[in-house]
Order: structure tokens, then C-alpha cells, then sequence
């Protein structure tokens, strides 16, 4: 009797718990505008509730509002349902304070109740695939062949997937939590001959990285120890051959391996495609580097800063420390003719003994299209602080900031966080 009583006092706390959330909000798939009174509310309300901290005058605010349209509808219809929201700070200014508000928009998302800030990117198709990566677990359990099978569709083709098969959740929970916003982490248990010849593997405990987006996968069978998994996780974040590109950039930013670059004239052409086997191959066997290509047609301000000109013959492989310079292997820079398998091999060759020419990249232009990539906010910060100046010195004193830097300040602010204004914060 008092075990039934205390399940009707769990079902009325159930059912005022919903009837608190089907009242206050109405979730319907839109952005549900928030104020200074139920903000709080509603950050307790929801598991996973995401707020564009706005202002109405604020330039990337505007562009933003209507990736959220469309993103709201999508997240509010996952499995861990993610609620968009925003509020107008600049209308409820006490909340600028409470919520350290340092520029527009800030972005936060707050799981069970805990906040973390989004640097992530905004369009709405990213935004989702970023968004439901932070609701979901951070170890997916998966209990049987079609959980398996789910938890790979659900998670799409935006990340990499890792599944251990009879691997203990405590054995990858660590490096989950690390790379939570790179990957997608499971684990299964009872594996199945189906599911061993579906991921082709042969023997359990083993680790399956897939990467979607690439067809490609790969298969680790110990030793299961921290730093071989995580070499493993790291290694499989990015394809064996990297299309470089302006989200790829962002990604090898945080990789300490050398990246070996193949420039080509167009990554699309037959040839460029034959080359990129080859590249595969070679990738697969040399781990220790990482192997990038690109195209001038796809990506030329790039390519330029390896002294690639109309007159070079491509294609052209150099190894890139992802910085300011790179090495160009002597005899080895132009891989061409019919037999480009071995001249990979001897360019890799001419590399490990050290027969290479050190070059620095060319011109200022890199410099700029790194700060671009890597942190758009720099150059943004000098243009808004020259435009200041600027305003500064022509009426000698102080204006209403009007650029359009990625985040605007709000007014009567200190000068902290005015400066802080033009730095996008992107991961
Ligand atoms: C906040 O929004 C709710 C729901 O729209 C509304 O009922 C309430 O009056 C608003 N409060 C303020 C202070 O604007
Ligand atoms: C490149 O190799 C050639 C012949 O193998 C050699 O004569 C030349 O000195 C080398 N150049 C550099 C910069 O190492």
C-alpha cells in the first residue's frame, strides 16, 4: 500500500513536471523567445536548452535568427531533444550580468541546467549536427545489432564514429569526454557474427572507427591502453587523405603530425582521383603523417603560399608543418608521368633522410588567410579597432560601435570587453 502510494505521488510529480512545461512553453518547433522572468524556468525546465543571448541591433544576431528557425524544429524532434531559444539582452539588461554576456550573440547551451558556451559554427545544418552531438551521451551503451545499427544512422555523416565491441565503457569513457565535440563514442556488448562481418572485423575485444563521410573505416585491436587508444582516436578523426578545405584547416589546427600536401590542379579531374589511391596507400602506411591534397581550381588563395604560380608543374608534394613552413623533398616536387606510386614512395623516401629544403611560406597573405580560418576574429578585431581609432580621431570622441564585427559589444560596456567584440569565437 505505501509502495502504491509513493508510485501516484511519483505520477503527480510526473505529470505536473510536464504540465509545468507544456504550460509555461509551448514546444512546437519554433525558437521560443524568452524573458527576464521565466528564463530561469525554463533553463530548469528542459534537459538540453540552447539561447541566443541577442541583441536587435546586433548584424550577426540577424543572420543568425533564421538559421535557428531552422534548426529548432529539427533538434526539438530528436531522441534528446534539444530547445532553442533566445533572449533579448538588450532589453533585459540585468541579464547581461547573470549570465556574463561579453559580446552579441553569445551563444550558450545549457544541459541540465549546466552551462557551456557554443563556438561552434551556425549555419543550421552544422548547428544541428553540433547540437545534437552535445545532448547526447557522452558513451552511447548499445545492446543489440539493431541499437548498433541505429546509433549509426542516427549519427550521421558530420563526425567519425567509434564503436568498441566488448569493450568496457570505463576503457573510453575518458577520451569520449575529450573528443566529445570531434566523434561519436559507443560501446556493444554480445557482438554478433553478423555485426563482425557487417564492420568487418574478426575478433572482439576491437574497435570500429568509421568515417561517413568518407566511406572509409578502421579497426583496432589493442593494446587497450590510453595512449594507443587515443593515437587511434586521433589518427581516425580525419580521413586517410584530407580534402583541405576551410573545415578541414580548423581540424588539422589542433594536429601535431606533419601533413604531407599534394597540390593539384583540379580535385576533381580523373587524374586528381588516381593520384588520391595512391595517396591512400601511402597514408595507411605511414601513419606518423598526415596526408592533405587540394586544388588550385577549388582552393587557390591557399595553394599560392607554396610558391605555386601559373607556370608550376602540379602536381606538387611538399610536407607542411601546418604553420608557416614547409619542405620540399630535393628532386621529389613534381610528381608526374605514369609511375606516380613510386615516386610517392621516393619523395616519403627523400624525406626520412632528410634531403629536403626548408621554405618559409610566401608573402603576407598567409598570414591573413590563417587568422581568416583559424580565428576569423583577428582580423576583424584590427579592422574594428582601426575603424575606431579612425572614429576616435576624426570627432574625438566616443561613437556607437557599428561594424559588423562576429560579436558586437554590448553598449556601456568597459573596454574589455570591447576589445573582445570582434573575436569570433568558432571552435
Ligand atoms: C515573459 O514571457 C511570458 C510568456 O510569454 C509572459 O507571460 C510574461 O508576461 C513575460 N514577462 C515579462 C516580464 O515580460
Ligand atoms: C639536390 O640534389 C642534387 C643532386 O642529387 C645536389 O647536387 C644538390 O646539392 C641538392 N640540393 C640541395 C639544396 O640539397
Amino acid at each position: 500500500m505505501r509502495s502504491l502510494l509513493l508510485y501516484f505521488s511519483l505520477f503527480l510529480l510526473a505529470t505536473k513536471q510536464s504540465l509545468i512545461s507544456s504550460e509555461q512553453f509551448e514546444v512546437d518547433g519554433k525558437v521560443l523567445e524568452l524573458n527576464e522572468s521565466n528564463i530561469d524556468t525554463a533553463i530548469s525546465t528542459f534537459d538540453h536548452i540552447f539561447i541566443d543571448f541577442y541583441a536587435p541591433w546586433c548584424g550577426h544576431c540577424k543572420r543568425l535568427s533564421p538559421e535557428l528557425d531552422k534548426a529548432a524544429p529539427i533538434l526539438a524532434g530528436l531522441k534528446n531533444p534539444v530547445i532553442i531559444a533566445k533572449v533579448n539582452v538588450d532589453k533585459y539588461k540585468s541579464l547581461i550580468k547573470k549570465h556574463e554576456i561579453d559580446g552579441f550573440p553569445t551563444l550558450k547551451i545549457f544541459i541540465h541546467g549546466v552551462p557551456t558556451e557554443y563556438y561552434g559554427p551556425r549555419k543550421y545544418d552544422q548547428l544541428v549536427q553540433y547540437l545534437k552531438k552535445f545532448a547526447a551521451p557522452d558513451v552511447a551503451i548499445l545492446n543489440s545489432d539493431p541499437g548498433v545499427t541505429e546509433f549509426v544512422k542516427e549519427a550521421g555523416t558530420g563526425f567519425p564514429v567509434f564503436i568498441g565491441f566488448d569493450v568496457k565503457e570505463s576503457m573510453i569513457s575518458n577520451l569520449a569526454i575529450k573528443y566529445k565535440k570531434k566523434a561519436w563514442f559507443s560501446v556493444a556488448k554480445d557482438v554478433s557474427e553478423e555485426l563482425m562481418s557487417l564492420y568487418d572485423f574478426d575478433k572482439a575485444p576491437a574497435i570500429v572507427a568509421l568515417r561517413p563521410s568518407y566511406s572509409e573505416q578502421s579497426i583496432f585491436y589493442g593494446p587497450f591502453e590510453d595512449k594507443f587508444l587515443e593515437d587511434f582516436v586521433k589518427q581516425n578523426l580525419l580521413p586517410l587523405v584530407v580534402p583541405i578545405n576551410k573545415d578541414t584547416l580548423r581540424v588539422l589546427k589542433d594536429e601535431d603530425r606533419k601533413i604531407v600536401l599534394t597540390i593539384v590542379e583540379d580535385e576533381a579531374s580523373d587524374n586528381s582521383r588516381d593520384l588520391t589511391k595512391l595517396l591512400k596507400a601511402a597514408a595507411s602506411a605511414n601513419r606518423d603523417l598526415i596526408f592533405g591534397y587540394v586544388g588550385v581550381k577549388q582552393f587557390e588563395d591557399f595553394v599560392e603560399s607554396f610558391e605555386v604560380h601559373k607556370k608550376t608543374q602540379l602536381p606538387k608534394m611538399i610536407v607542411w608543418d601546418g604553420d608557416e613552413e614547409y619542405l620540399s623533398v630535393n628532386g621529389s616536387e613534381w610528381i608526374h608521368g605514369d609511375d606516380q606510386g613510386s615516386q610517392i614512395t621516393r619523395f616519403l623516401a627523400g624525406y626520412r633522410e632528410g634531403n629536403v629544403i626548408q621554405k618559409r611560406i610566401s608573402g603576407l597573405s598567409f598570414t591573413s588567410f590563417v587568422s581568416s580560418f583559424f580565428g576569423i576574429g583577428t582580423v576583424c578585431m584590427i579592422i574594428f579597432m582601426v575603424g575606431m581609432l579612425a572614429l576616435i580621431l576624426i570627432f574625438t570622441k566616443d561613437d556607437e560601435p557599428t561594424t559588423d564585427g562576429p560579436r558586437q559589444s554590448p553598449p556601456g560596456t568597459s573596454n574589455v570587453s570591447q576589445s573582445e567584440s570582434g573575436r569570433d569565437k568558432e571552435d
